[in-house]
């Protein structure tokens, strides 16, 4: 198949091209690279083994961008990563992020519906759970409270597929939950190169490691789990990209609307994947305990069986593959896609 998709440049949409190339597939990014370098997406042409990825920079609310994409290329489906996704900056910049991510997909959608591209693979979140009303969590469990306007943008997002799906069965809908995805590309050369100071665990623990932060913020201990620490489900970035492909073949079938957990179903707590990434690498990371972060929750981890049963996923990697591959990355690339 051939497939638009929207933030490719970013961390999962490049691991994503890369399993959807070598799955038989090809693709056509789109992305405004707010969040991301064309860097990556030379990388992933390298290790694709092919001269480029065509690439559109253009910006998913820019209708008339996204018009002349589709008007020189036939889509069977579009994978849909791109969005803004810092929690904090979401509460600061609401509208920035109800604009960027409701009002581009609105265009997107439409766009892909005048042109008769009517299947949609859509990156959602754990995060559309709130505080859970069950562990682990399954796709049965219902929606909860965000606590943040990022997590509003995806749970309305699911509805407004929902209900274009219910209104129109031509659609193929695909809801991707996706649990905490951590680790890189095998080869070290992509990876997630955030901007700033990391909001996310991983990414702050490679940069400890690397010598950029003195030393890694425990946001909290006393949380009730086994150590104290936030519980979660972190899950190699390849394992969610291959996910796709196998959501991929569910819409070539016809699958109307369908919504999965991507997880590996383990809980693995702050200190767990400390205590990991210090014995895989041999690398010593600082910690001090801070108090809770605002909008964190105890735990929160997936029952991924429907993905099992449904589409012949399942995760491969655990959590020391993670940490292993998450350190490459980092270590070869102290300074992400900037570095020289
Ligand atoms: P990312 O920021 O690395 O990738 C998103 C890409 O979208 C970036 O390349 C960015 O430049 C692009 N983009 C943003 N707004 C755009 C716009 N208006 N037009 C065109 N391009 C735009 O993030 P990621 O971690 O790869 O996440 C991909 C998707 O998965 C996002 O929708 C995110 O919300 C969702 N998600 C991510 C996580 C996670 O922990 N990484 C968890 C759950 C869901
Ligand atoms: C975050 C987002 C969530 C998103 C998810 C996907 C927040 C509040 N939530 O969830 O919306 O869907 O990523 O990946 O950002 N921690 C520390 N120190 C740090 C960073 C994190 O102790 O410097 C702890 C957190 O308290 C948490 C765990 O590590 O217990 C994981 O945090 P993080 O990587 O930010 O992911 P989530 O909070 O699960």
């Amino acid at each position: 198949m051939n497939i638009l998709v929207t933030g490719g440049a970013g961390f999962i949409g490049s691991h994503t091209l890369i399993e959807l190339y070598s799955a038989g597939h090809t693709a056509v990014v789109v992305d405004n690279l707010s969040n991301s370098s064309q860097e990556s997406l030379r990388r992933v042409a390298k290790i694709i083994g092919i001269a480029e990825i065509p690439f559109y920079n253009v910006d998913i609310r820019d209708r008339e961008g996204l018009e002349k994409v589709f008007a020189c290329h036939h889509f069977d489906a579009c994978i849909h990563f791109a969005g803004l996704k810092a929690v904090g900056e979401s509460v600061a910049k609401p509208w920035e992020y109800y604009d960027n991510n409701i009002s581009g997909t609105l265009t997107l959608l439409d766009v892909m519906r005048r042109n008769g591209c009517k299947s949609i693979i859509f990156s959602s979140s754990a995060t559309v759970y709130g505080d859970p009303a069950e562990i682990p969590i399954s796709e049965q469990c219902p929606k909860g409270q965000c606590s943040n306007p990022y997590g509003w943008t995806k749970s309305m997002l699911e509805q407004v597929m929902t209900d274009m799906q219910h209104a129109d069965t031509e659609w193929n809908v695909v809801l991707l939950r996706y649990f905490n995805p951590i680790g890189a590309h095998q080869s070290g050369t992509i990876g997630e190169d955030p901007n700033g100071i990391p909001n996310n665990l991983m990414p702050y623990i490679t940069q400890v490691a690397v010598g950029k932060r003195p030393e890694l913020g425990v946001f909290g201990n006393d949380y009730d789990t086994p150590d104290g620490t936030g519980v979660r489900d972190y899950i190699h970035v390849v394992d969610l990209a291959r996910g796709h492909v196998a959501a991929l073949q569910k819409v070539g079938q016809g699958s109307g609307l369908s919504v999965y957990n991507l997880g590996t179903g383990h809980g693995y707590s702050v200190l767990d994947v400390v205590k990991a990434f210090e014995r895989i690498n041999g690398v010593r990371i600082p910690y001090s305990i801070k108090p809770r972060r605002a909008g964190d929750i105890a735990t929160c981890y997936s029952n991924p069986e429907k993905a099992n049963r449904e589409l012949g996923w399942k995760a491969l990697y655990g959590i020391d593959e993670m940490c292993r591959d998450s350190w490459r990355w980092q270590s070869q690339n102290p300074d992400g896609y900037a570095t020289k």
